[in-house]
């Protein structure tokens, strides 16, 4: 028996990373998924993994930072599947780089779409839906970049920390209709998000992230899958409001570096990418 069993999920930027490694252990324990993505051709390939893992999974070509968008990706998994119980607004992107006094307004408010806007529409549109059933579960992407300066780029930040404090004062909305509302903050995890920027792609990002926090390896997508797995299932019936950590201890105390591992590797400017110009 699998943990979701009988249970529809709805998980933007599925197409790759994060999100793809959360719909393939969704799948994995029984749900049906719906993969809300910009990416046709990563969505389709997430859609194959899902169902090469035992699960129900379609495709919705979906622009998080647009209403009838993410309107018609929680009207899909209703469609297709006949409910939905689990929300998760995972999609993001580095969005603006660089010194606050070089940032555009435009480019501010695209980050702010994509990062934050897309928030609060998965929220709004999935609320209605996960009353009809007498509950559900809510889960956001945030990032440690939420919980303190210098982890992401400024508009990446500011939106994170947004999505923290958002997911906290919509639990406390909608607790009484049994809908739980959290949001998990990975630290550096080994996704295209960060090693398409790094030099050397991905191999060079497993060891630069090896070495920022005291467990020394970087993060997976199965990391931050398996919170989102309990976030999602019945085991956290009592759990909401929350930010979860899931960060090989980074914010305990401020980078760690181990004995051999040299001086602390530079970061490159625009490592959360993919990035706007400045
Ligand atoms: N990788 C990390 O270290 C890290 C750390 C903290 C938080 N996060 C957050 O995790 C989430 C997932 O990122 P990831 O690391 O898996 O990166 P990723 O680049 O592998 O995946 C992001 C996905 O989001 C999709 N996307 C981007 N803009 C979109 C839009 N407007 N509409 C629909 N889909 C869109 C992309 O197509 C992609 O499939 C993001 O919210 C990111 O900010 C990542």
């Amino acid at each position: 028996m699998g943990r979701l069993d009988g249970k529809v999920a709805v998980i933007t930027g599925a197409a790759s990373g994060i999100g793809r490694g959360t719909a393939i252990r969704f799948a994995g324990e029984g749900a049906a998924v719906v993969i809300a993505d910009l990416n046709v051709e990563g969505g389709e390939a997430a859609v194959r993994d899902c169902k090469e893992n035992g699960g129900r999974a379609v495709f919705q070509k979906t622009d998080v930072s647009a209403e009838a968008d993410v309107k018609a990706a929680v009207a899909r998994a209703v469609k297709e599947f006949g409910r939905l119980d689990i929300m998760y607004n995972n999609a993001g992107l580095g969005g603006a780089v660089g010194p606050i006094d070089e940032t555009t307004v435009e480019n501010w408010d695209k980050s702010l779409a994509i990062l934050l806007r897309s928030v609060f529409l998965g929220m709004k549109f999935a609320i209605p839906e996960m009353r009809k059933l007498g509950g559900g579960s809510i889960i956001s992407t945030a990032s440690v970049a939420g919980l303190r300066g210098g982890a992401g780029p400024h508009a990446y930040s500011a939106a994170k920390a947004a999505v923290i404090n958002l997911t906290r004062s919509v639990a406390l909305e909608v607790g009484k209709d049994r809908i739980r509302v959290n949001c998990i903050c990975p630290g550096g995890v080994n996704t295209p998000l960060i090693n398409t920027h790094v030099p050397g792609g991905e191999p060079v990002a497993e060891q630069f992230l090896a070495l920022i926090q005291p467990i020394p390896r970087a993060g997976h997508p199965q990391d931050i899958a398996a919170m989102a797995l309990f976030l999602a299932s019945d085991d956290s019936e009592w759990v909401t409001g929350t930010a979860m950590v899931v960060d090989g201890g980074l914010t305990a105390g401020g980078a760690v570096f181990g004995q051999d591992s040299g001086p602390a590797p530079v970061i490159p400017g625009n490592f959360a990418g993919p990035s706007f110009e400045k």
